[in-house]
């Protein structure tokens, strides 16, 4: 395993595989609780905003056995004074037995891990990857289908910033699958990836229309993100490029529909009811994936 979780394409499959087969033994764990991490500190340092991410990744601690420390507001902290990212980091590791950090410079991750001598977890750095948003996101397909090879993914929104889609059509080019690539011109998938796809043969198609989707098994939605835009006007133009709702549901059969959340206006909330939905769910399982990257990275099982 390794020591620390900073990009996906640092894993093997077989790593993977034994997060998510250890996921799934934490499921009643995710319920109960346990002692297996008693004792054991994680730092949590959130730059930016989060909901998910930063509270189940609290709760898995806490799951877990462990506790949690560390900030979601830099304002009260001493960031405010100046103190670097590395400074706050060499801190943060003699406090702790692992550090899960959100920063929006992409990098931000690795350099915490070069300067930590306890494993650190990217929980977001700037456009670039979601490590952890991936295996949760591989969990719950295969949760929900059995499987991961065979199936066709579409991932619709916004392709270029995303860090959540970077990731993951990096994890599933390791399995037996398609891609259909939905955006606007100005949001494609970043050429690097695309190339990586080419690489490692994966079949993709890039589509610009919800109308011309193919039969998909997963529609992975995303929002589009004003953060990310360093023009607003590029932002307007493309903001309400996509929407799923009772209407354009029709569009995509029985494709089960993901977002790695929150949502703006892509989902419509009549689409919560459907048998399509399996956004909260798959929020849901960040807690039992998390608790298994947790425990492996603290050396708390075999
Ligand atoms: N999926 C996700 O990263 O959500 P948060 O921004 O709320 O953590």
């Amino acid at each position: 395993m390794l020591h620390d979780v900073i990009s996906i394409r640092d894993f093997e499959k077989q790593d993977i595989e034994r997060i998510l087969a250890l996921a799934e033994d934490m499921e009643p764990l995710a319920r109960t609780g346990s002692d297996l991490a008693k004792g054991k500190i994680l730092s949590s340092l959130f730059f930016e905003p989060s909901t998910r991410t930063m509270l189940s990744f609290h709760a898995a601690m806490e799951r877990l056995g462990g506790s949690v420390i560390g900030f979601s507001d830099t304002d009260t902290t001493s960031v405010k004074k100046g103190e670097t990212l590395a400074d706050t980091v060499a801190m943060m590791e003699r406090y702790s037995d692992a550090i899960v950090i959100r920063n929006p410079l992409e990098g931000s991750a690795r350099l915490a891990a070069e300067v930590s001598r306890v494993p650190v977890i990217n929980a977001g750095d700037g456009s670039n990857q979601h490590p952890t948003q991936t295996l949760l996101d591989l969990y719950t397909i295969r949760k929900e289908f059995g499987r991961l090879d065979g199936l066709t993914v579409a991932m619709l929104g916004d392709l270029k910033y995303g860090r959540t889609v970077h990731s993951l059509a990096y994890a599933l080019s390791m399995y037996d699958v398609s891609l259909v690539l939905v955006s606007p011109t100005e949001l494609r998938m970043p050429p690097e990836v695309i190339r990586h796809l080419e690489e490692t043969s994966v079949p993709y198609d890039e589509i610009m229309r919800l109308e011309d989707m193919p039969p998909v098994d997963v529609v992975y939605a995303t929002r589009i993100q004003k953060e990310r835009f360093a023009d607003p006007n590029e932002y307007e133009k493309t903001k309400d490029a996509y929407r799923i709702d009772r209407s354009t549901l029709t569009l995509l059969g029985d494709a089960k529909i993901m977002h790695p959340l929150p949502r703006v206006s892509e989902i419509a909330k009549e689409v919560d009811t459907t048998p399509n939905a399996l956004y909260f769910t798959q929020a849901g399982n960040g807690i039992p994936v998390r608790m298994a990257v947790l425990a492996l990275l603290l050396g708390v099982v075999a």
